[in-house]
């Protein structure tokens, strides 16, 4: 079972015109170039002016603008999909070509995932996930994962950006009998998010809070560290934090020089953080071996590849309270 909500006060009206804009994009493909990548044509077009008046830009959540690279679109690109446009690709091959590891770093981060989930739904007993971040559905989406092992799984996934809500609706539709839910909302509405999840998670047992490379999204005056403290108080003892953020402390001359190109030519504006900087996020939480690592160690049975990513990632665990 699918559910759609909109985060925030906009009512109904708003969500059967996103939706409108989002049949548009699911059920018309767009055409593509001879790489099988996504082109301009009449249909976006018409979804973009669909979006205008629905999801005309705040702050910095993206409006749907083909013209403008998305931080969804670009990782998409350089996960291996079809769901970008030349904007995108203009700024993920800028980044790649300050640094190529940003392409190891974005599939990296993905097996990440994959594995933490697993484990946590295997060894751990999770059967509730709130991912943050969703991005375009890829391999081994969260509730891919959690319900191949647990099927009663239940998963809220949050994103701001209309070309993930876009796809949200044809790619994550469950097999079992667990429950997912999809949150069009930003982030930094975490009371709404957390109101509009407990319709989906039962915020009494425990929960995976799960922050996988959107936070170097959230520059330090939105206070990131305060969002995943009131995310961590929002969920009981035995609940976990998965996290993962592009480091400014791995390569730093590069990737600095990558994410400086995708500021200027994309909509989202980065922000990197060091080891003690993301260390900091875990804290009050116990820290699960190997720690906070590079994504790629983090219980990699081996190292598939010797290019390193700069990507720190780690899991953390509420405290059991005795
Ligand atoms: C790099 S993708 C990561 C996708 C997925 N978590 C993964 O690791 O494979 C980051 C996603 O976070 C979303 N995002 C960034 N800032 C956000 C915000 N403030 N609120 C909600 N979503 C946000 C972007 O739209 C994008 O889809």
């Amino acid at each position: 079972m699918v559910r759609f909500v909109r985060a925030g006060g906009h009512g109904h009206l708003i969500l059967r015109r996103k939706a409108r804009a989002c049949a548009i994009s699911t059920r018309v493909r767009p055409p593509t170039d001879e790489k099988g990548h996504a082109l301009m044509n009449d249909d976006a077009r018409h979804a973009a002016r669909a979006d205008d008046h629905v999801l005309a830009s705040t702050g910095d959540r993206p409006a749907f603008d083909v013209s403008v690279a998305h931080q969804a679109r670009i990782y998409n690109y350089w996960l291996g999909g079809k769901d970008n446009y030349a904007a995108d690709r203009k700024a993920a091959d800028a980044a790649i070509a300050a640094y190529p590891g940003v392409v190891t770093g974005a599939r990296a981060n993905r097996q990440f995932l994959a594995r933490a989930v697993g484990h946590l739904t295997a060894d751990a007993g999770i059967r509730q996930f709130l991912d943050l971040g969703t991005g375009i559905p890829a391999a081994n989406n969260t509730h891919e994962v959690a319900q191949a092992v647990a099927p009663e799984s239940r998963v809220v996934y949050v994103d701001y950006d209309p070309v993930v809500l876009a796809h949200a609706r044809a790619l994550l539709a469950g097999r079992h009998e667990g429950l997912i839910d999809y949150l069009d909302a930003d982030l930094r509405e975490t009371d709404t998010i957390l109101e509009q999840a407990s319709r989906t998670l039962d915020f009494s047992r425990p929960v995976a809070i799960m922050l996988i490379a959107i936070l170097h999204a959230i520059p330090d005056e939105d206070d990131p560290h305060g969002i995943v403290a009131k995310l961590i108080d929002s969920v009981p003892s035995g609940s976990y934090l998965v996290l993962s953020h592009v480091a400014s402390d791995i390569d730093p001359e590069q990737i600095s020089e990558a994410t400086a190109r995708l500021n200027q030519l994309s909509h989202q504006r980065f922000t990197l953080r060091d080891h003690d900087q993301v260390l900091r996020f875990f804290d009050g939480l116990e820290l699960l071996e190997p720690g906070v690592t590079r994504v790629e160690e983090w219980r990699a049975p081996e190292l598939a590849t010797r290019d390193l990513s700069a990507m720190w990632g780690g899991v953390g665990r509420k405290r059991v309270v005795a």
